[in-house]
């Protein structure tokens, strides 16, 4: 069966990454996490002081900055996903922290950055048989994908199963305060100028508010091998 590209976006917290990464997982694809590289933009603009207290950016300076940025996605040796490098450090941990959380729309809404990062997606992506997951892979990184998928669920069940993954990690935080930083994202992603999170006209849509983790995969394990046996 032929290789092909699978795209999958849609809002923060409805479980992408795990989704992408299991069927990465089943077809032995290289799982490739986007939004791993726009935190890790984000910790380095944290870093070096670029984003303000208040949360403002200082676009110009980032832009500046960009070349100085290395980003390297590793497969993970156990569990499939990406093992995250910031200029030769290891930050897989760190880019999930509150403080890049909050701060990780107002980066990635930035031109240069999303250019940068995009140019780097496709040479990732380019000898297919990947799972890219993301905002806009299916509508600017790979607009000819053969899979597109975008995902949604209901935003008080997104804050639900994200509240007990932070209280499973031990973080302090409340079901309230998850689902307000959820909803601001998704604002912030649907109506930022550059590439805003929209379904492609192609994409299927995946509701996963009441499905589990296995209808999922069964659902789409079936439709990527009709598009596979299709290819010529
Ligand atoms: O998938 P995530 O929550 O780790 O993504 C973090 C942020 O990065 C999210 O607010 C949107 C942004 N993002 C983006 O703009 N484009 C992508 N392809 C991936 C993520």
């Amino acid at each position: 069966m032929k290789d092909i590209t699978i795209a999958i976006d849609g809002y923060s917290s409805c479980g992408k990454s795990t989704f992408a990464k299991a069927i990465a997982e089943k077809l032995g694809y290289t799982f490739i996490d986007t939004g791993a590289m726009y935190r890790a933009v984000t910790l380095y603009a944290l870093r070096q002081r670029l984003i303000s207290g208040a949360g403002v950016v200082n676009g110009d300076g980032l832009r500046a900055a960009l070349p100085l940025i290395s980003i390297r996605l590793l497969r993970d040796a156990q569990g499939g996903g990406n093992t995250v490098f910031l200029n030769g450090e290891d930050v897989t941990e760190e880019i999930r922290l509150s403080a890049v959380s909050d701060n990780v729309s107002r980066v990635s809404e930035l031109a240069p950055v999303r250019e940068h990062l995009v140019a780097q997606q496709r040479a990732m992506g380019q000898q297919k048989a990947v799972v890219m997951d993301g905002r806009d892979i299916g509508t600017v990184v790979f607009p000819c994908a053969e899979l597109k998928i975008f995902m949604t669920a209901l935003p008080e069940i997104r804050a639900q199963r994200r509240y007990l993954e932070l209280s499973a990690k031990g973080v302090q935080t409340s079901p309230e305060e998850v689902e307000r930083s959820i909803r601001q994202r998704d604002a912030i992603d649907e109506n930022r100028a550059v590439s805003p999170l929209r379904k492609a006209d192609d994409a299927v849509l995946l509701d996963n508010s009441y499905m589990s983790v296995e209808e999922q995969m069964e659902w789409v394990l079936k439709l990527a091998t009709s598009i596979r046996s299709s290819q010529p």
